[in-house]
């Protein structure tokens, strides 16, 4: 899946205190300080949070969190630091983020003094972009109380799990993806490769991967074509331990869809494959070419074709359903959507139900391999995430 187009793709560098950026951490573990500076790539949610806790500590009248670095931001940033004795270079990385969590320890007894407003704020917000919603008061109320504590006992915050106080750590796990739940798992497509057996069993142990879907059907050629490759892939996956395999299927949006469903099976058939479900890549150019009828029409074959065969069928698509085929075409809305947004951070906080009828998702594509950052020599995965097995 390479999801060009599908919603904001925003992604964010983790600056690792003492490794380097080219090896991440494995997504359960990902504890790194975002570094948010003038050019950098992060998450408007990742800024907002900068913003409710420079205004707390600069003791801003009125703090706008737009989530966008501007240089006003930037020139608070250097303020913050000088007031901390820092380098004011403007950069906030691990150096600046801790100093500014230390300043922003939150109790909600006694009550909060006015000052903490814009802190508690930037707790709120944050609590409800890790998948926590919380209404945002402004006040350390008992609703807040409640969300913290689930959200810490969740991340196993080990300084508090009873959601009365925001010590540094707490902190620094709403601002990263470090500890979360759910189940991860990757997919891979043709640029990847071979993956062999030893990475593949790596992936698992220091990944916390339980799933893999591999690309098995590619749009190359006028009619498409099977790419071998997955069947070493996927049973090096099943030697491996994993939970599950899958495989995706990125279809010849210029061919009939019918023979390409057929092929791909036949082919798996074949080689012996075994797998858990077919999850139709839905993205590229090619859809806009046609009507929304056409594509209708199309991506209709092939479910057909897959589920008089008994497969299980998921889709990969963003925002641009609708657009593809129609705001009301809501017939897929039973099967398990996944979608993309590079955010890096391991939760449906960004997914808003407004396509296909779906009213929740069902996986996330949160971090793009394509970057070339890769843990256990594995290459340019793309790493996924879902609140529970789907598969
Ligand atoms: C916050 O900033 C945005 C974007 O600059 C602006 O549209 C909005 O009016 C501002 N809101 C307040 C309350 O200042
Ligand atoms: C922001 O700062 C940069 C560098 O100092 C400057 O080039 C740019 O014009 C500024 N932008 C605005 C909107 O003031
Ligand atoms: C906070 O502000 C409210 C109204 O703005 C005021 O009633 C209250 O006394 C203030 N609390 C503190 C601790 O300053
Ligand atoms: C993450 O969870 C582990 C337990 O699995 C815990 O020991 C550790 O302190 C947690 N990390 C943070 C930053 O709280
Ligand atoms: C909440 O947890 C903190 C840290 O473990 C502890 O100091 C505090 O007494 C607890 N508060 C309540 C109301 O249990
Ligand atoms: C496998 O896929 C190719 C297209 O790449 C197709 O020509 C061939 O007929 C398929 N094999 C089977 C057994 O369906
Ligand atoms: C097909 O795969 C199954 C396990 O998935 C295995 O038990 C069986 O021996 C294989 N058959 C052939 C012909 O490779
Ligand atoms: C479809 O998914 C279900 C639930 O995970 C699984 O039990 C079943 O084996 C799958 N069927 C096929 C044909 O892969
Ligand atoms: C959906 O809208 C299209 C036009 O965009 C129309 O042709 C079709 O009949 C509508 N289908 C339903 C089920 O309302």
């Amino acid at each position: 899946m390479r999801a060009l187009s599908v919603l904001v793709v925003a992604c964010f560098v983790l600056m690792l205190g003492t490794s380097n950026a080219q090896s991440p951490l494995p997504p359960s573990q990902q504890c790194g300080w975002p570094a948010v500076y003038a050019g950098g790539h992060f998450g408007p949610p990742t800024v907002r949070l900068a913003q409710y806790l420079l205004g707390g500590a600069l003791h801003l009248a009125n703090v706008n969190a737009t989530g966008t670095l501007t240089n006003s931001t930037t020139l608070e940033i250097k303020q913050f630091q000088t007031s901390v004795g820092l380098q004011a270079d403007g950069f906030l990385g691990p150096e600046t983020w801790t100093a500014l969590v230390a300043a922003t320890i939150l109790f909600a007894t006694p009550r909060p003094s006015n000052d903490s407003v814009a802190a508690i704020l930037g707790l709120q917000d944050s609590l409800t972009v890790n998948g926590f919603p919380t209404t945002m008061t402004g006040v350390f109320d008992s609703a807040t109380i409640t969300s913290l504590a689930l959200f810490q006992q969740d991340r196993k915050d080990a300084t508090c799990t009873n959601g009365t106080f925001v010590t540094t750590t707490t902190w620094h796990l709403l601002a990263t993806g470090c500890n979360a739940t759910g189940i991860f798992w990757f997919d891979a497509g043709w640029p990847q490769g071979s993956l062999s057996l030893e990475t593949l069993t790596c992936l698992r142990e220091q990944g916390g991967f339980r799933f893999a879907t591999y690309e098995c059907w590619v749009e190359q050629g006028p009619q498409g074509s099977f790419w071998p490759e997955c069947v070493q892939n996927i049973a090096n996956t099943w030697a491996a331990g994993y939970e599950a395999v899958g495989v995706y299927m990125f279809a010849q949006r210029y061919y009939d869809p019918i023979p390409q469903a057929l092929w791909l099976l036949g082919n798996l058939t074949m080689h012996n494959v075994s797998y858990q479900a077919i999850m139709l890549d839905i993205e590229g150019d090619k859809w806009g070419e046609y009507t929304q009828e056409q594509n209708r029409e199309f991506i209709t074959s092939l479910r057909a074709v897959l589920e008089a065969e008994g497969v299980n069928v998921t889709v990969y698509c963003g925002d641009e359903w609708p657009h593809f085929f129609g705001k009301n075409f809501t017939t897929f809305s039973d099967l398990p959507l996944m979608y993309a947004h590079y955010d890096n951070i391991p939760s449906f906080y960004d997914f808003f139900p407004t396509y296909g009828g779906w009213d929740r998702p069902a996986g996330k594509q949160f971090w793009d391999g394509s970057q070339g950052e890769s843990i256990c020599n594995s290459g340019e995965l793309d790493w996924d995430w879902s609140a529970k097995r789907f598969w």
